[in-house]
């Protein structure tokens, strides 16, 4: 028998037609998000749901879809789901990764070069037909070659940005909770600082770790206060590792030269002032936004779903210990 499965958002066609070819699926056809009321109402009869970003899965989901078995998450970060509760209910959590890093570490680069080089700003002066021709001190920027850049969280995706980083000659430094071997940092080209150095040091700060209550306004106030005035921030992580009130001081007040968000405390608000402000490039979380990656992902996370509703251990399981004793859809 097909898994009966509810997919929260329409994904590229080759999902769906893999989708409708090896499940018995339904999904949300309106391009907005799912109430919680409606995403109950919908889940409530599956085996399975294939989950974004968007929708927030808690205790409360359980208990009104007792018959929830797999949560295959379309993505890689997971703190939209409760992952000690889900397990508890002996529910399988999967994710994707791998899929996103490269799509995700070139947004990361293209964010470094926006907000050191003011392409905004640039692109603003045009497009509001201001320009007034070339001038020696027009919209001067910081040099990206042979800049210190700072990755704070080493996975996947930090060593990606450090990858390409080099092809620009930035020097790397990077911050991890677990160092890595010497002679892989060697061979990586990268040296450890603490933390607080990191921040020192560092020209452009890019951030990829992992949002939880420990990395939760890992940058505030006091992150930022020292850093460099010419430093750049860039987050392509999660909104809420960096404190948005204590940036937007920091960039108001030059206290940092500038800053390029992908993602934001409070998607999709951002803290008004961010807005105006003309030292920071502003996109719509667009980390793995090419159809090559979002179908990839939507692929992985249906092979995960299958696996775990046959029974077996997904590839991308985030809470094996529910294998202990595996359900099955
Ligand atoms: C995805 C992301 O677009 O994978 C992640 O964690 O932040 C994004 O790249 C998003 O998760 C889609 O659900």
């Amino acid at each position: 028998m097909k898994p009966r499965v509810y997919l929260t958002r329409r994904v590229p066609d080759a999902v769906m037609d893999r989708l409708a070819a090896e499940t018995e699926f339904s999904f949300n056809s309106r391009n907005q998000n799912l109430s919680r009321d409606e995403f109950i109402a919908a889940v409530r009869d599956c085996d399975a749901v294939l989950p974004t970003v968007t929708d927030r899965i808690d205790a409360a989901v359980f208990v009104a879809c007792p018959k929830l078995k797999v949560v295959a998450n379309f993505g890689v970060g997971i703190n939209h789901i409760d992952v000690a509760t889900t397990t508890s209910r002996g529910v399988i959590v999967t994710n994707t990764p791998d899929v996103l890093t490269a799509a995700t570490a070139d947004i990361a680069l293209g964010l470094i070069l926006a907000a050191t080089r003011r392409f905004s700003e640039g692109e603003r002066l045009v497009r509001e037909r201001k320009w007034t021709g070339w001038e020696p001190q027009q919209l001067l920027g910081q040099d990206v070659s042979g800049a210190t850049l700072g990755v704070l969280g080493f996975g996947r995706i930090g060593q990606a940005v450090a990858h390409r980083a080099r092809a620009f000659d930035m020097r790397i430094l990077y911050w991890n909770r677990t160092r890595l071997e010497p002679g892989i940092e060697l061979e990586l080209g990268v040296d450890y600082r603490e933390r607080d150095d990191l921040l020192a040091e560092a020209d452009i700060i890019s951030l990829n770790i992992a949002y939880s209550p420990a990395t939760h306004h890992l940058i505030d106030g006091r992150a930022l206060a020292r850093m460099k005035p010419s430093a750049v921030l860039v987050n392509t992580a999660r909104g809420p590792i960096v404190d948005e009130k204590a940036l937007v001081v920091a960039l108001k007040e030059r206290r940092i030269a500038g800053a390029g968000l992908d993602v934001y405390e409070n998607e999709p608000s951002l803290e008004p002032d961010l807005y105006d402000l003309p030292n920071c490039v502003l996109l719509p979380h667009l980390g793995s936004a090419t159809i090559g990656t979002r179908t990839r992902m939507g692929l992985l996370a249906l092979d995960n779903l299958l696996e775990a509703c046959a029974g077996r251990q997904p590839p991308n399981c985030v809470n094996p210990e529910v294998f202990k004793e595996p359900p099955s859809c």
